[in-house]
C-alpha cells in the first residue's frame, strides 16, 4: 500500500504531462482565432482533414468563420480563409512566418533529405539564374526537342502514318510531359555513348520511360507517404521504389549526360563542392524530380480534356496555334523538317494564356504553409487582429477559398477559356471581392518567398506540348459524350489534382 500511492501519483502524472504534450489541454486565450482541436490528442482532425481537405476546411469556417486554429498531427495550424487577408501572410517577414522551416522538416520526412545550413540561399540563386531569363530561353529549346523525339520521332519514317493510336489520355499527357521535362532538365543520353545520335535519342525515349513508369508507381503512394498512414507492405513498397529511383537519378548516370540543364548541374555541383555525400546528392536529385515533373503532366492532362470538351476554345486555341506558326514563317511540308516551336512564339498566345491559367484555376490546390517563429499579431483586411502563438502553422487554402469563390471568378465550376481575357484580348487581372479589387485572385503558384521558381518554364512545357498536339495530330475522345471525372480528393494540398479515373481518346499524326 505503501508504494501504490507514489506509483499511482507518478502514473498520473506522467498520463496529464503526456495529454499536456499532447497538447489536450491548449485553451483559447483571447485575441486568439477560434481554436477547434478535434476529439483524438494529438492527432485532433487529422483523418478528416486528409480524407477530403476542402470539405473540412469549408465545415470549419462554416462553424467559425474565417480564421481558425485546428489541431492536425501533432501541430497546431491556424487556416486563413479570407482572401482579401491573403497579403498578411504572404508579405509577412521571415523572422516571422517562415517557409524554409517548414519545408525542411517535411523533406526530411518524405524524402529522407537532409537539407545543408543556407540551402535556400544556393537554391534560390540557382533557380533564378537557369528558371528565369536566358536559361529559360534555353530550356524552352531543350523542351521543344526533346518534345519532338518523344512525340514526333516516327513522322516521315513510313509505316502506316495515318493509323489511330488509343491510349488514356492523362497517362498519355503525364508521360509525355514528364519525360520531356525529365530530359530537359537533367540531360540527354551522349552520343558518344550511345554510337550514334540516332541510337542516343532511342535511348532517351526507352530511358525517360522506365523512369516514368517508376516515378508514377511512387507518386501513386506520395499522398499516404506525406501523411505517414502507409501500411507496413506499402512501406516497403516505397522504400523500394525509392531505392531505384535515387539509383536512376545517381551521379554516375547523370555526369555522362549530355546537355543537362544549368539548373540541375549547378543545384548538383554546389553541393558537391560543400561536401554533401553522394547518397545525399542523389535523393536531392529525387527532390527536384519530383517538385518539377509531378504537376506539368497532370496539369498538361486537364487543360487538353477542357480543350476537348469545348468547342469554341479549342477552335480559338487551333486559330491562334496557326496564327503563331505563319507569323513565324514556317509551315509544314510532308517529309520537310519539324517546326521550330521557339521561345518567342510562346510569347504570343494570349489565349492559350487564359485557357491554361483557367485549367491551372479548376485543378491546382496546394495547401501554402509558413511555420510561426514567434508570438505574432496578424493583421486581416477588414480591421480584425489576432495572436498566432510561435511554434504554430499559418495556412492558406487558395482553391475554395478564391478559385472557385463564385464572387470572384462567376459560374466558378465551368471552364471559360477566356475568363483571363480582357474584350481587347489583353490579360485580365480585374477580379474584386466584396467591392475591392483582389490582389491574389488565383494562386496556383504558391505565394512570396516560396512561390514557385519554376512556374515560366512550367507554363512553356504545357504550351508547348498543346501546341505539338494541335500542330501535328488530330485526336479525339473515344466517347465524346463521357463527362469530365472527378477530382481524387485524396490529393488536395499537393498541387495539381488528379482524376479518379483515365478517359479514353485516340490520336494520329496529321502529316
Ligand atoms: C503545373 C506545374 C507546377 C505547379 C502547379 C507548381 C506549384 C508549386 C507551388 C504551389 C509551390 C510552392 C509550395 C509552397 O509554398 O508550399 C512550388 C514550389 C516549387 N516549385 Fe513548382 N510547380 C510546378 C512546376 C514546377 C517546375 C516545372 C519546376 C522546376 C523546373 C518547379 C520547381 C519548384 C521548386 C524548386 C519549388 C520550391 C521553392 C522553394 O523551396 O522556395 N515547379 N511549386
Amino acid at each position: 500500500m505503501g508504494l501504490l500511492v507514489p506509483i499511482l501519483l507518478a502514473l498520473l502524472a506522467s498520463l496529464f504531462g503526456g495529454l499536456y504534450l499532447l497538447g489536450a489541454f491548449r485553451k483559447q486565450r483571447p485575441g486568439e482565432p477560434p481554436l477547434d482541436r478535434g476529439s483524438i490528442p494529438w492527432f485532433g482532425h487529422v483523418l478528416e482533414f486528409r480524407r477530403d481537405t476542402a470539405k473540412f476546411l469549408e465545415r470549419m469556417k462554416q462553424k467559425h468563420g474565417d480564421i481558425f486554429t485546428v489541431q492536425l498531427g501533432g501541430y497546431y495550424f491556424t487556416f486563413l480563409m479570407d482572401s482579401l487577408s491573403f497579403g498578411a501572410v504572404v508579405k509577412e517577414a521571415r523572422t516571422k512566418l517562415d517557409f524554409t522551416a517548414f519545408a525542411i522538416k517535411l523533406v526530411v520526412r518524405v524524402f529522407s533529405y537532409i537539407s545543408m545550413e543556407n540551402e535556400s540561399k544556393f537554391s534560390h540563386d540557382s533557380n533564378n539564374r537557369h528558371l528565369m531569363g536566358d536559361g529559360l530561353v534555353l530550356l524552352t529549346e531543350s523542351m521543344t526537342k526533346n518534345l519532338q523525339n518523344l512525340m514526333l520521332h516516327s513522322a516521315g519514317k513510313g509505316g502506316d502514318q495515318k493509323a489511330w493510336s488509343e491510349d488514356g489520355l492523362f497517362m498519355y499527357s503525364y508521360n509525355i510531359v514528364f519525360r520531356a521535362g525529365y530530359l530537359s532538365l537533367f540531360g540527354n543520353v551522349s552520343s558518344r555513348e550511345a554510337g550514334s545520335t540516332e541510337k542516343s535519342f532511342e535511348m532517351d525515349r526507352i530511358q525517360s520511360d522506365e523512369l516514368f513508369k517508376e516515378f508514377r508507381k511512387y507518386d501513386q503512394y506520395f499522398p499516404k507517404q506525406a501523411y505517414g498512414v502507409l501500411s507496413p507492405r506499402e512501406r516497403i513498397e516505397v522504400k523500394k521504389l525509392l531505392g531505384m529511383l535515387w539509383k536512376m537519378l545517381s551521379l554516375q548516370v547523370l555526369k555522362n549526360k549530355d546537355n543537362p540543364s544549368g539548373w540541375v548541374h549547378e543545384l548538383q555541383q554546389t553541393r558537391e563542392e560543400l561536401g554533401m555525400k553522394e547518397f545525399m546528392q542523389e535523393r536531392y536529385m529525387f527532390l527536384i524530380l519530383w517538385a518539377s515533373q509531378g504537376n506539368t503532366g497532370p496539369a498538361a492532362f486537364w487543360l487538353l480534356l477542357y480543350l476537348m470538351k469545348n468547342p469554341e476554345a479549342m477552335a480559338a486555341v487551333r486559330g491562334e496555334v496557326d496564327r503563331v506558326v505563319k507569323e513565324s514563317g514556317q509551315e509544314v511540308v510532308l517529309g520537310g523538317p519539324i517546326v521550330n516551336l521557339t521561345y518567342d512564339m510562346l510569347k504570343k498566345t494570349p489565349i492559350l494564356d487564359s485557357a491554361l491559367e483557367e485549367t491551372l484555376r479548376l485543378s491546382v490546390a496546394p495547401v501554402l504553409t509558413r511555420a510561426v517563429m514567434e508570438n505574432m499579431n496578424l493583421k486581416m483586411a477588414d480591421g480584425r487582429a489576432y495572436q498566432i502563438r510561435q511554434g504554430d502553422r499559418l495556412s492558406l487554402f487558395p482553391y475554395t477559398v478564391v478559385h472557385i469563390d463564385s464572387e470572384v471568378h462567376p459560374d466558378p465550376l465551368s471552364f471559360k477559356y477566356d475568363r483571363f481575357l480582357n474584350p481587347d484580348g489583353s490579360k485580365k487581372t480585374d477580379f474584386y471581392k466584396n467591392g475591392k479589387k483582389l490582389r491574389y485572385y488565383t494562386m496556383p503558384w504558391g505565394a512570396g518567398v516560396s512561390k514557385c521558381p519554376g512556374r515560366f518554364f512550367a507554363m512553356n512545357e504545357m504550351k508547348q506540348f498543346v501546341f505539338f498536339m494541335i500542330f501535328y495530330f488530330d485526336f479525339e475522345l473515344k466517347n465524346p459524350n463521357e463527362e469530365i471525372p472527378d477530382i481524387d480528393v485524396k490529393r488536395w494540398g499537393f498541387g495539381v489534382m488528379q482524376p479518379t479515373r483515365d478517359v479514353g481518346f485516340r490520336y494520329r499524326l496529321r502529316f
